[in-house]
C-alpha cells in the first residue's frame, strides 16, 4: 500500500519501500507537511508541529496567535497573501490587482497507476511497477482559484513524483507570476546542498555548500536548463557520505528556465522549492482555464548518495523515455566532428566508416556541415537541404554506401535555430525571436526560431521528415547551440509575452514528440553545445545526451561524476577522442580515454584513419570489451568509490551481484606513491569473486579493499572485471 489515507483525520501518508511522506489538513484547513524521511509507521505525526507563539508574524484573522501563522507552519504548497513570507510556490495576480490565493483543503482523489500530464513529459509506470497516485485539491473560496497537487508513488523504486495544476474556476481573469512544482518544508534542519554548476566544456561540477540562515537560490534564465546549473540537486546531512547517511534528491522534468531555492528560516525550519523559472514569467488564465506546471521528482535515502543515485537511475532508465532504445543496447558510434569539423566530403566519411568498421563500431554519424551552404558556423541553419555538391553524392547514396559496409548511418541537426545568412531567415525574418525594432542578440552567429508558433514547427517538421525519409537513418543528434534571448513573439499580444519562454518549451516538446513518435527506430541523442540541456525533459524523448563538448578524459571525470548523481550512465554520451585533446591540449593514454568513455554510451570522435596501428588494435579490443560490458554498465548499480586524493574510481555491479566492473584513474601520479586500497561496494559478502585469476571474498573486497598497483606515467588507469565464482 503506497498511499494510506485517514479520511477522518484528513491524514495522507505516502509509503515507499524505504521512505515515508506525510501531510495533514490543519485546524484552519491548510494542507500541512508533517514528515519526509526514513520509513516510519503511518501514525499521525502532527505532534511535530510547532505550537509556540508566533512572534512578528501575520496569522489568520480571528485566530489565536499560537499555531496559525503560515510563516512558521510547514506546508505542502505555499501561496501568496497568506502570511507566509518565505519563497512561495504560487504567486498570482487577481483581476483586482491583489496578490492573494488563500488555499484551503477541498478534497482528494486516489487512483491506481501513475497520473500523466497532458502537455508535458512525465514519468510513466511499466507492468513491473506498482504505482498509486493521489490528487489533493486546494481552493480559494473567494477567487475560486483551485490548485491540484498530484503525487505519484513509485513504491519499490523509492521515488515520489509531484505536479501542480492551477485552475481558474472563477469568472475573472487571473495572472500567474510564479508557480513551483515542488515545495518541501522541514520543521528544522541542518542541511548541506549538493548542487551541480558549470560552464561550456565543464558541465555539472559538484559543489557542497551549507544551507545557513539565508536563501540559496539558483536556476537558469538561459531559456534552456543550461550548463551553469542543473535543475537536479541534493540536500543532505553534513555527515552524509557516498554510502552512509540521509540525503534527499530532487529534479524537474523540464528543459527550459527553472528556479530552485533552499531556505533556512528564523526557527531553523528549512524549505526547498523547485519549478519553472519566474524571471519575466506570467501566464494569463481566463474563466475555466488551467495551467500545468512541470513534474518534479524526489527521493530519500538513508544509505548515502550512491543509494540515492540508484533510485534515480532505476526510475529514469525505465519510466521516462518511451524510445525502445531506452531498454536496448546502443550502437558504438563514430562521429566525424572532431575528425573533420566542417571540412569533409562524402568520400572522407566513407573512409572513416571503413576504418570504423575495422574497429567494430556500428554507426557513422555525419555531424554539422552537410546542408545548405554550411561550411562554417556562421550560416545556413534552417536550410535543411542536403548539400550534394559538397558531399559529392546524394544523402541516400552516402547512407547506402555506409550501410553496405555494415554500418548504420546517423545525422546531426539543429532544428531550433536559424542563421541570419540563410534562405529561411531571408524568407521569414519574423520566425526568429526578436524584440520589435531592435537588432537581435547573436549566439554563435545564429538566432532562435519561435517554436511557440505552430507554422514554424510544421515547416521544420516537414523539412526534417523529407530528409529522414531520404535514407535509412538510424540515429539523430539533436543539437542546440546558444542561450535563448530576445524573448518576443510576433504572434502573442502584449500581455502574453511573459508566456513565451514556457510556450517555447511546449513547442519544442511538440516537435520532438512528433518526430520521435514517427521514427521509433531512430535513436535520438540530445546535445546543446555539449551538455547545456542535460535534463529529464530531454531524456523523456531521447535516451542519451552528449554529456560535454569536452572529450578530455581527465576533465570528463568530474563532468561524468557530477552527472552520475542524478542521471543514469546509459544517458551519458562519452567518446574517445584524439590526444592531445582538442579542448584543453592534454595528452592522455589511449587506454585511459577508453576507460573513461566506457562509463557512458561509448563512441569515437577522432580521425580513426589516422591513428597508429597499435591504437587501432586497442580500439578494436576496446569496442569488443565495451560491448561485452554494456549491459553491466547500463543496468548495473553504479557506485562512486572513495579514494585517496588524485584518484577517481567507480564501480558497476550487476543487480544479481554476479559480475562487477571497477575503473580507477590516477590524475596526479606522485613519486614514491602511497599505498592505495580501493574498498568496493555492492558485492555479495559471502561469495568468492575472481579478478585476474585471483580469488577474493566479497566481504574482503568491500572491507579490506582491492590493493592497487603503484601508478607510473601520464594519467594511467586500470579496469578490473569481477566474476562471482560461488
Ligand atoms: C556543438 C556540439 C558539437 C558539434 C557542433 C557542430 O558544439 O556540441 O558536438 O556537433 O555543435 O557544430
Amino acid at each position: 500500500m503506497g498511499i494510506i489515507i485517514d479520511k477522518t483525520q484528513k491524514l495522507f501518508t505516502l509509503q515507499t519501500s524505504n521512505s515515508t511522506y506525510q501531510m495533514k489538513v490543519g485546524k484552519l484547513g491548510d494542507l500541512l507537511h508533517l514528515y519526509y524521511g526514513a520509513k516510519v509507521s503511518s501514525d499521525d505525526l502532527s505532534y511535530l508541529l510547532f505550537d509556540g507563539e508566533a512572534h512578528f508574524a501575520a496569522y489568520p484573522y480571528g485566530n489565536d496567535r499560537r499555531n496559525g501563522s503560515l510563516d512558521i507552519l510547514p506546508q505542502e504548497f505555499s501561496s501568496c497573501g497568506t502570511g507566509d513570507f518565505r519563497s512561495l510556490g504560487l504567486d498570482l495576480k487577481n483581476s483586482d490587482g491583489s496578490h492573494v490565493a488563500n488555499l484551503k483543503y477541498k478534497g482528494f482523489e486516489l487512483s491506481n497507476g501513475k497520473y500523466q500530464l497532458e502537455t508535458l513529459p512525465s514519468f510513466f509506470q511499466t507492468e513491473r511497477d506498482d504505482v498509486e497516485s493521489l490528487k489533493i485539491i486546494l481552493a480559494d473560496e473567494i477567487s475560486k482559484v483551485e490548485v491540484e497537487l498530484s503525487y505519484g508513488v513509485f513504491e519499490e523504486k523509492d521515488v515520489i513524483t509531484r505536479s501542480v495544476k492551477v485552475i481558474n474556476r472563477g469568472e475573472k481573469e487571473i495572472t500567474l507570476n510564479k508557480i513551483q512544482s515542488l515545495i518541501l518544508d522541514f520543521s528544522g534542519g541542518n542541511f548541506e546542498l549538493l548542487h551541480f554548476y558549470g560552464r561550456w566544456a565543464m558541465e555539472r561540477q559538484s559543489e557542497i555548500i551549507p544551507i545557513g540562515h539565508n536563501t540559496i537560490s539558483f536556476g537558469s534564465n538561459y531559456g534552456v536548463s543550461g550548463n551553469r546549473q542543473n535543475p537536479g540537486f541534493i540536500v543532505m546531512d553534513a555527515t552524509t557520505t557516498q554510502n552512509q547517511g540521509n540525503c534527499y534528491g530532487f529534479n524537474l522534468v523540464y528543459s527550459g528556465n527553472f528556479t530552485a531555492t533552499a531556505e533556512k528560516a528564523s526557527l531553523g525550519q528549512t524549505r526547498i522549492t523547485l519549478g519553472l523559472g519566474d524571471n519575466s514569467f506570467t501566464w494569463r488564465l481566463g474563466e475555466g482555464e488551467s495551467f500545468q506546471a512541470p513534474e518534479a521528482i524526489m527521493s530519500f535515502s538513508s544509505k548515502g548518495l550512491n543509494n540515492l543515485s540508484h533510485n534515480f537511475h532505476n526510475l529514469v532508465r525505465e519510466n521516462l523515455c518511451r524510445s525502445k532504445y531506452s531498454q536496448e543496447s546502443r550502437p558504438v558510434l563514430i562521429n566525424n566532428w572532431e575528425a573533420t569539423y566542417f571540412d569533409f566530403a562524402g568520400n572522407k566519411l566513407i573512409d572513416l566508416a571503413e576504418a570504423a568498421k575495422e574497429i567494430g563500431a556500428d554507426l557513422l554519424v555525419m555531424d554539422d556541415g552537410w546542408f545548405g551552404n554550411r561550411n562554417d558556423d556562421n550560416r545556413a541553419l534552417g536550410d535543411w537541404f542536403v548539400n550534394e555538391k559538397k558531399l559529392g553524392m546524394s544523402l541516400s547514396e552516402l547512407a547506402s554506401q555506409v550501410n553496405n559496409l555494415g554500418l548504420k548511418f546517423g545525422l546531426w541537426i539543429e532544428p531550433e535555430m536559424v542563421s541570419e545568412d540563410s534562405d529561411l531567415y531571408r524568407a521569414h525574418p519574423d520566425w526568429a525571436l526578436n524584440f520589435p525594432n531592435r537588432k537581435p542578440l547573436l549566439g554563435r552567429n545564429q538566432l532562435v526560431l519561435d517554436l511557440s508558433k505552430e507554422e514554424v514547427r510544421d515547416y521544420i517538421y516537414k523539412l526534417l521528415v523529407d530528409i529522414f525519409d531520404k535514407c535509412t537513418l538510424s540515429y539523430i543528434k539533436w543539437d542546440m547551440n546558444r542561450p535563448i534571448s530576445d524573448w518576443y513573439s510576433m504572434d502573442l499580444n502584449t500581455e502574453q509575452q511573459g508566456e513565451l519562454q514556457h510556450r517555447y518549451v511546449l513547442g519544442l516538446y511538440d516537435l520532438m514528440g512528433r518526430l520521435t513518435e514517427r521514427y521509433p527506430d531512430i535513436l535520438f541523442e540530445g546535445c546543446a553545445s555539449g551538455g547545456a540541456r542535460f535534463d529529464l525533459g530531454m531524456l523523456a524523448f531521447q535516451p542519451q545526451i552528449w554529456t560535454s563538448d569536452n572529450t578530455d578524459a581527465i576533465n570528463r571525470l568530474s563532468i561524468q561524476e557530477g552527472t552520475s548523481y542524478l542521471y543514469p550512465i546509459s544517458a551519458m554520451g562519452a567518446h574517445v577522442s584524439v590526444s592531445p585533446n582538442h579542448q584543453n591540449g592534454r595528452t592522455t593514454p589511449f587506454d585511459t580515454r577508453v576507460n573513461v568513455a566506457m562509463s557512458g554510451t561509448f563512441g569515437y570522435e577522432l580521425d580513426i584513419t589516422k591513428i597508429c596501428e597499435s591504437d587501432k588494435r586497442k580500439a578494436k579490443a576496446s569496442t569488443e570489451r565495451y560491448k561485452s560490458y554494456q549491459n553491466l554498465i547500463f543496468y548495473g548499480d553504479y557506485y562512486r568509490l572513495d579514494t585517496l586524493p588524485g584518484l577517481k574510481a567507480w564501480q558497476f555491479v550487476s543487480k544479481n551481484q554476479e559480475e562487477s566492473l571497477v575503473t580507477v584513474v590516477d590524475t596526479d601520479v606522485e613519486g614514491n606513491p602511497p599505498f592505495n586500497y580501493l574498498k568496493l561496494c555492492g558485492l555479495d559478502e559471502n561469495a568468492d569473486y575472481e579478478i585476474d585469476g585471483k580469488t577474493y571474498k566479497g566481504n574482503v573486497l568491500m572491507n579490506a579493499g582491492l590493493r592497487l598497483k603503484q601508478s607510473i606515467g601520464n594519467y594511467p588507469s586500470d579496469q578490473f572485471y569481477l566474476r562471482k565464482l560461488s
